[in-house]
């Protein structure tokens, strides 16, 4: 049983942790072929230094993000539902290569989920 008192972040074991798990994860999505090609131009650094970021924030971790907003980063990339689902499935999988329990895990993709919209241009003219 876990410490439901715990902020999500510190359940998985906080900075450390996160940052291990955004490496793993972007050799996953960059080993995909599907994926790899969105990636061509990105500088891998910022973004990963972003994502650590996010996450943090996203888990409700002492870090605010500082990058741009998300609409304005993925809109007209051509990342489609397809492309989002591959991408979870590699988060996923990465949650479980870590051990996260299933409980937090779900959680976790669950918040990541609620940006979909955002990421897969589906957010009309907001973005
Ligand atoms: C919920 C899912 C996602 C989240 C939370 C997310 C988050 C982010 C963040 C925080 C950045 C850095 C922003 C910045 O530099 O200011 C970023 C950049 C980027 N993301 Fe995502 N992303 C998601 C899904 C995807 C998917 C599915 C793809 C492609 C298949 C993708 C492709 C990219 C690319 C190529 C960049 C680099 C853009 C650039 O530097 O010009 N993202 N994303």
């Amino acid at each position: 049983m876990h410490d439901q008192q715990q902020t999500l972040f510190e359940r998985v074991g906080g900075e450390q942790t996160i940052s291990d798990l955004i490496h793993e994860f972007y050799d996953r999505v960059l080993a995909d072929p599907e994926l790899k090609p969105f990636f061509e131009n990105a500088s891998m650094g910022k973004l990963r230094r972003m994502q650590r970021e996010f996450f943090s924030a996203a888990l409700d971790g002492p870090i605010t993000y500082s990058g741009r907003p998300l609409s304005h980063v993925h809109h007209g990339t051509g990342i489609t539902k397809h492309h989002f689902a591959l991408y979870v499935g590699h988060l996923i999988d990465t949650l479980q290569d870590h051990g996260i329990n299933d409980q937090d895990a779900q959680e976790i993709i669950g918040r990541i989920n609620t940006y979909s919209d955002e990421i897969t241009g589906d957010v009309g003219s907001a973005g």
